[in-house]
């Protein structure tokens, strides 16, 4: 029986509690939350000067650092060999790689200029919402390139593909939050979920950069790009009101490749897909910032006239500082709370001539308490709107000689006391969405959603008017829009 410890740096508490979990009913672990006792001792993400220094300084040792290393009952390894025990459901030698390094030799054998910087290799956080994240980055050609394969794995829906999609979205999120752009595979040392040996996952993240380095391109992820099933999902995909599972039918099922094959099949089509259908080609047009501006004050003004005082907030990739989307997202809400409600009917209406579809999603009531559900879809009154813009407002001509092109726009109706998460939910990105509840999950025992947050325990629940709040009960560094695009 090996005596073990979790070194609570980089591994979060669910973590270290599924971890001895498993390996106390293995047999051959026994965990101890006193280092002291540990014959070894396990970390993640770490090389061992960085737990010596960790458990220093959190005073779970007193020893002098020297006779920590030298201690020859201890060994200091990656999580990675605990799990390979796992697997194997024995003690697996432990190879070199699983070994932690106490001499920085990547460091110490590389040039200055090859070297990352200190405060970044030191500190990059392990989750997206500890870290700024800017809209413009240095790393986007690895990056597209990992988002490919995240992509990929979206599409194609097979079993694991939720998990794949996600570890090659947080390597690419990484990457974003560097400050330089990466040159040489040795900088990618200490970078979260990029370099560790613990997981196949993330080794992949590393393998795509290194070949992209050392080949300017990667084959896996060409290979991706130019399948047929990557070109026909992507189209498919690009409808509005198709996702993933309708793709993959027709794609397998019904054999088809093109739009061409969608419009001339004869494939049962819902409401949104028909239309979706038929403003293809506009709704794929990206809408600028002018526009979205333009259709926003269009938006304002009416919801004023009818109801003074309410508000209408840029939300989506635009607050965030996006010069161009795919669609534009407005927040409608009121001072007043409850002044909100049946405002949607009456503005849909109001502007009736400028909208092409306004299939409205009605709330599904009332959810103000806990819930537990896995479901991150929220439950506000919205409509998935396509609206009737005309060029010539922000004087510009219709490409194609029209009066006017289809924009999707998404309304939401919030009331007052939701407002600041629906706000925080919505800017997104969807990835710093899944990382800032993430967080709130396992770091502070918080459920947070777009409607509000809550004790996971006593299911207290928290208020909040602003996101600086929402950010402040969480214990994180507030964190602009501008500095969430991971
Ligand atoms: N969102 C959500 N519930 C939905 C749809 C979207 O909470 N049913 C969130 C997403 O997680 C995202 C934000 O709302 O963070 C905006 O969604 P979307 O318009 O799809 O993405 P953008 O980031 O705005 O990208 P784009 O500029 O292309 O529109
Ligand atoms: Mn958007
Ligand atoms: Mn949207």
């Amino acid at each position: 029986m090996k005596t073990i410890y979790f070194v609570s740096r980089r591994m979060n508490k669910a973590r270290r509690e599924h971890l001895t979990k498993i390996a106390n009913k293995s047999g051959f672990f026994k965990v101890t939350t006193d280092v002291r006792e540990a014959s070894i001792v396990i970390s993640q993400e770490s090389n061992g000067k960085e737990i010596v220094e960790y458990l220093t300084k959190n005073k779970l040792i007193t020893d002098d650092v020297t006779m920590v290393t030298d201690d020859v009952t201890k060994q200091f390894v990656d999580v990675s060999w605990f799990i390979a025990c796992m697997k194997e459901k024995s003690l697996v030698p432990m190879e070199k790689h699983h070994k932690l390094q106490f001499k920085q030799s990547i460091e110490d054998g590389v040039s200055p200029s090859k070297k990352p910087r200190r405060d970044e290799k030191a500190r990059m956080a392990m989750y997206a919402c500890q870290r700024t994240t800017p809209l413009d980055h240095y790393n986007q050609q690895f990056t597209d390139a990992l988002e490919i394969l995240e992509e990929h794995a979206f599409y194609r829906g097979d079993s694991n593909a939720e998990a794949r999609a996600l570890s090659f979205r947080r390597g690419s999120a990484s990457l974003k939050a560097l400050h330089h752009k990466v040159t040489h595979v040795e900088q990618l040392a200490n970078i979260p979920y990029v370099d560790s040996t613990n997981s196949s996952k993330i080794g992949h993240c590393k393998k795509v950069i290194k070949e992209i380095l050392e080949e300017g391109f990667c084959d896996e992820v060409e290979g991706v790009r130019n399948s047929e099933f990557y070109k026909s999902m992507k189209i498919f995909c690009g409808i509005f009101g198709v996702g993933p599972s309708t793709g993959r039918k027709w794609f397998h099922d019904l054999k088809m490749r093109t739009l061409e094959d969608v419009r001339k099949e004869d494939v049962h089509l819902n409401k949104d897909q028909a239309v979706g259908l038929k403003y293809y080609e506009d709704l794929n047009e990206p809408l600028l910032l002018e526009e979205a501006n333009h259709i926003a004050k269009l938006v304002r003004d009416t919801c004023v006239a009818l109801r003074k005082d309410t508000t209408v907030t840029v939300v989506g990739g635009f607050r965030r500082g996006k010069a161009k989307g795919h669609d534009l997202d407005l927040i409608i809400s009121h001072p007043i709370e409850g002044r909100e409600e049946g405002l949607l009917g009456l503005i849909l209406d109001q502007l009736k001539e400028h909208f092409v579809y306004t299939e409205k999603k009605a709330s599904i009531k009332k959810v103000t308490g806990p819930s537990d559900s896995k479901n991150t879809m929220d439950h506000f009154e919205k409509c998935f709107s396509i609206f009737r813009f005309q060029p010539q407002w922000v004087g510009r001509l219709c490409p194609s000689g029209k009066s006017w092109t289809a924009k999707r726009v998404d309304l939401i109706v919030v009331p007052k006391s939701q407002f600041a998460f629906a706000v925080l939910g919505w800017t997104g990105t969807k990835h710093f969405n899944r990382e800032i509840r993430r967080y709130a999950r396992s770091e502070k025992k918080i459920v947070l959603t777009s409607h509000g947050m809550y004790d996971l325990d006593t299911k207290e629940s928290y208020p909040a008017e602003t996101e600086e709040e929402i950010f402040n009960k969480l214990g994180l560094k507030y964190l602009p829009p501008n500095k969430r695009c991971c």
